[in-house]
């Protein structure tokens, strides 16, 4: 942690005992550059990008705009990546190391049946053996440090996160984050913090504990029945770019900045759907901006009229209205 409350610098990277207490998940169509940009704002120092899927990535040109897309150039950036089969998981890691990626880390969690139905994400549980030559493969390739994210298994027969993570930390993973769920679970119940406290012991690399963290007595309750070294938030950070500094905040006991209010709030969201509108074009932009002027209208409760009008708004438009739109209560008060 830093003295001033926000997340601990986490480059130099893991296993040197200054992992930042708190990272922000990958969050496929929503973390991307604008959003990571955002967050990293607030002082996290570890924010993972949506997954890339290794073969699409290597399908482009060598020289494309992946090392702007992917914002290889920012300093807190960790690349995920997503496939079934060593080679080119390994030369796409290979690749994006060579392009300036500082950490690569490996989905091994995606339930979406799109990405298990071609054996990768959290489909690699139920092939430990070829999950393990994908990370060794990917750690052979690159001098960055590697990192797993995975479930606590496939099914509630088959919580095997313990194995895979220790099988993971000897092909030469540096870091394990877990969801504390089941594949077959999605994101049903409640994550089970305290099973991944196997993990924890399985492996001598740190582990984060991930699923369902909100505020920082979430944080403090995750950390204490996993004894994982850091916690990861996912969904609570939509519309909330500001969350994971107060949990860190929360964690030691410092009272949590204030979440931006009023004029300061709309300058905020402004400054993002305008970073999404050029990162994207207008077209696309607008539209992936919707989700997020959507989550930060249901937390200032925004009246369904506004609202409604906002959302279809032109771009000008939307501008001078998300003062009036983001008046209210920004942001539910955070737990102790
Ligand atoms: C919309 C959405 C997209 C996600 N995309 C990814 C992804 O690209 N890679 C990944 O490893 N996990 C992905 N996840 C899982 C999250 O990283 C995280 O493990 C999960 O949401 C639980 O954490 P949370 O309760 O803090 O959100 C996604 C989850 C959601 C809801």
């Amino acid at each position: 942690m830093d003295t001033d409350g926000h997340i601990a610098a986490c480059a130099p990277l893991p296993g040197r005992g200054d992992l930042a207490p708190v990272v922000l998940a990958p969050l496929s169509g929503i973390t991307d550059l604008p959003f990571r940009r955002l967050v990293a704002g607030f002082g996290a120092r570890w924010v993972v990008s949506e997954m890339v899927a290794a073969g699409e990535y290597l399908s482009l040109d060598p020289g494309s705009r992946a090392r702007a897309e992917l914002g290889l150039d920012e300093a807190h950036t960790v690349v995920q990546l997503v496939g079934r089969a060593p080679a080119p998981m390994a030369e796409a890691a290979r690749r994006l190391a060579g392009q300036g990626a500082r950490v690569i880390d490996i989905n091994m969690g995606c339930p979406a049946r799109k990405v298990t139905g071609g054996l990768s994400g959290s489909a690699l549980m139920r092939d430990p053996d070829q999950a393990e030559r994908i990370i060794a493969a990917v750690a052979q390739a690159v001098a960055v440090p590697v990192t797993v994210k995975m479930r606590l298994g496939w099914d509630a027969a088959q919580r095997n996160a313990p194995d895979l993570a220790r099988r993971a930390e000897s092909a030469g993973a540096r870091l394990i984050a877990v969801h504390g769920r089941t594949r077959c679970q999605f994101y049903e119940g409640r994550a089970d913090w305290a099973a991944i406290r196997d993990v924890r012991a399985a492996v001598s690399v740190p582990v984060i504990a991930n699923g369902d963290i909100a505020c920082a007595g979430d944080a403090r309750r995750a950390l204490e029945l996993s004894g994982a070294q850091a916690v990861m938030v996912g969904r609570a950070a939509r519309g909330r770019p500001w969350i994971l500094a107060q949990i860190a905040a929360g964690l030691t006991g410092a009272p949590p900045p204030p979440a931006p209010a009023g004029a300061a709030l709309a300058a905020l969201v402004g400054a993002h759907y305008e970073a999404m509108l050029s990162f994207y074009g207008s077209h696309v932009g607008a539209r992936v901006a919707r989700k997020h002027l959507g989550w930060f209208m249901d937390h200032a409760r925004t009246p369904p009229g506004l609202r409604a009008r906002l959302l279809v708004a032109p771009p000008g438009t939307v501008l001078s209205l998300l003062g009036e739109a983001l008046a209210g209560d920004p942001a539910a008060p955070q737990a102790a």
